[in-house]
């Protein structure tokens, strides 16, 4: 019986941005057609050797049946998968993908360039397919008859050493495979109240800062075209002059300044871009473009509109004498070389947070490559028996749409973080520890999302503590939306890692992404995580609730000098994800006392700069 599947896209622009992976969802969709039974799991990696083949040795380990590629099986120099494959499987199937050659062979004569592989691994089988969607739906139908009695006869073959196989894996090869400690079947017993104390804000934050100052700060040279974002981790200095030579500010003509007013005769023409080794003597000129190199002699450049034609080659294509009209200074319009950026100047300063403009200087001072400060890497993560793939085609009854990993992700590639995403683990104590032992090793940061309020399986906290021996900084914090929010470090293969566990409300998950992990990780970058504040004006009342509360909002900006005007987005519950659409700002509203219960329209409160400010919202 096919019980595990996983299926794994490789590309490298799939990877950076999932909404392009049509292959994967493809076969996610013939997969769970023909084996609605098994549990199927899918990434998406780039077109690295090593991270393939370290997840095809992954789910090898996992008891998975069956591993479905698809993508970078050509000929272009990043195509490795093959190469992976081959570097984990112990026996090769051949006939598998010749069968699928053929077959694509009688639609295209391109299907000679795919270089799949097949072939086992223990009591896996691994199928390369291409990268097309429509060569993969081609050739899942030329394999579909022969996979189950593959997976049977591969299995039926390893019954007897199976027994021992598994146990040596449960000790050696997945120490992740482990069973949790913590016992859920006694419900009855389960404590009515959190046992973890409600910090204020200001607590909670300063935890964050604390524990994060443990991070190494290192240092990674990237390409510039990445770097947006990124934090500056050396000053960097000019190596060159810009311009490297006098160049004209203006179209006209080069000229020497000492001749002052008068005829000229024009001894070359120089666009931008081009040599003259003209040198000018008295009383000569050369017609120049904006960005063109001065000749030797001149200093100074006229432009075209103050000066009038004398004399022009009969044909009338070359000018032979011109007028100055107004006499030239000394480096009028020129741009002296260094003029813009000396050599030796600083193009950026330690701790800058490079930006559009300064990739542009940088490229044109002659740097790809820079070194900035390593940002964590960060994995996401969601719990709750209740989730599906938002990708699934059906909704089984009583389930949702998890809408929080994508969400976190967009969330996070708006403030400059990629995170790698790790699918969602069900709420048993077993399952979400596999979870987390896989995510451990290829992260930092790790932000799971659900499974941290009272109910009986909201085991997130148990199980860090109990399977990770990780200690809980803090696990509820005053606040709204987000009073379960939870903040945790561990030790995983001699590193520590830092465990973000919020709630699994939609709203609450983004706020506290926001407030909480974006916190975390602009502190290891900027040595400072806050975002900054605005004085806003309320435009209608707002109730206020007894924990201080993060209200999403917009802005308006009045045409009189006045604060920008704060206006809630709709109905704030957390569960609302409408009321964080289009957010600029979270409003940071005090609690409820006897004497406040409300903030009238026109009170000033402080905003937090979360999200961008949009006006064509307004
Ligand atoms: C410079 O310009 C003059 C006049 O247009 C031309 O005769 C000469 O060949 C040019 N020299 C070079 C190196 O291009
Ligand atoms: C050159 O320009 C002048 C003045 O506009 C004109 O009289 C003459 O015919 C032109 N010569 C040619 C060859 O185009």
């Amino acid at each position: 019986m096919v019980k595990a599947i996983a299926i794994i896209t490789v590309s490298d622009s799939c990877f950076k941005d999932n909404s392009k992976d049509k292959s994967g969802p493809a076969l996610f969709d013939f997969i769970t057609e023909k084996y609605p039974e098994a549990n199927v799991h899918t990434i998406i990696v780039p077109d690295e050797k090593e991270i393939i083949e370290r997840e095809l040795k992954y789910f090898c380990n996992s008891n998975i049946d069956l591993i479905l590629t698809t993508g970078g099986t050509g000929l272009s120099p990043r195509d490795v998968t093959p190469e992976a494959t081959r570097a984990v499987i112990q026996k090769e199937v051949p006939a598998i993908t010749t069968a699928m050659t053929i077959e694509s062979l009688k639609k295209t004569p391109m299907a000679m360039l795919s270089r799949a592989v097949a072939g086992i691994k223990d009591r896996t089988l691994i199928i390369n397919f291409p990268g097309s969607e429509k060569a993969v739906t081609e050739c899942i139908h030329v394999v579909k008859g022969v996979l189950s009695h593959a997976i049977s006869l591969i299995n039926n073959e390893l019954v007897e050493v199976r027994s021992i196989h598994d146990k040596m894996q449960v000790d050696h090869l997945c120490p992740h495979k482990m069973n949790s400690k913590v016992d859920i079947s006694k419900v009855a017993l389960r404590p009515r109240e959190s046992p973890y104390p409600m910090l204020e804000m200001s607590e909670a934050f300063n935890i964050v800062d604390a524990v994060m100052l443990q991070w190494e700060e290192c240092i990674e040279n990237i390409p510039i075209e990445n770097a947006v974002g990124k934090v500056v981790a050396q000053e960097i200095i000019a190596k060159e002059p810009m311009p490297p030579f006098p160049a004209s500010v203006k179209d006209g003509y080069a000229c020497l300044s000492l001749d002052g007013a008068g005829v000229r005769k024009v001894r070359a023409a120089i666009s931008a871009g081009e040599n003259n080794f003209t040198r000018l003597g008295p009383g000569e000129c050369a017609r120049v473009n904006t960005g063109a190199p001065l000749p030797l002699g001149a200093d100074c450049v006229v432009q075209v509109e103050d000066t009038k034609l004398i004399k022009a080659s009969s044909d009338n294509q070359t000018e032979l004498e011109i007028e100055v009209l107004v006499a030239p200074q000394a480096h009028q319009d020129v741009r002296a070389i260094g003029f813009d950026i000396p050599i030796g100047a600083i193009l950026a300063e330690k701790g800058d947070v490079i930006d559009a403009a300064q990739i542009g200087m940088l490229a044109g001072a002659g740097y790809q490559s820079i070194p900035v400060i390593a940002v964590p890497k960060v994995a996401i993560m969601s719990t709750g028996n209740e989730l599906q793939e938002p990708s699934e085609k059906i909704l089984r009854p009583s389930h949702i749409r998890d809408s929080n990993r994508i969400m976190l992700k967009a969330l996070l590639k708006e403030h400059g973080y990629d995170c790698i995403d790790c699918g969602i683990a069900r709420d048993d104590p077993t399952e979400l520890a596999a979870a987390i032992a896989h995510a451990l090793p290829r992260t930092d940061v790790l932000v799971c999302t659900g499974g941290v309020s009272m109910g009986d399986r909201d085991l997130l906290k148990p199980v860090l503590i109990n399977d990770f021996g990780a200690t809980i900084h803090f696990g509820r914090v005053r606040m709204k939306p987000g009073k379960p929010s939870t903040f945790a470090t561990c030790q995983y293969e001699g590193k520590i890692k830092y465990i973000f566990a919020l709630p699994g409300n939609p709203v609450s998950a983004y706020v506290c992404c926001l407030l909480l992990v974006l916190r975390a990780l602009r502190g290891c970058t900027r040595h400072c995580g806050d975002f900054a504040r605005l004085s806003v004006r309320l435009s209608h009342d707002v109730p206020l609730d007894a924990r201080p509360e993060y209200a999403r909002a917009v802005l308006r900006f009045p045409a009189a000098p006045d604060l920008p005007h704060a206006a809630l987005l709709g109905n704030q519950c957390s569960s609302r994800l409408l009321s964080a659409c289009g957010a600029s700002v979270l409003l940071e509203l005090p609690p409820a006392s006897d004497s406040l219960k409300q903030l009238d329209a026109g009170t000033t409160v402080s905003a937090l700069i979360t999200g961008r400010i949009d006006l064509t919202r307004l």
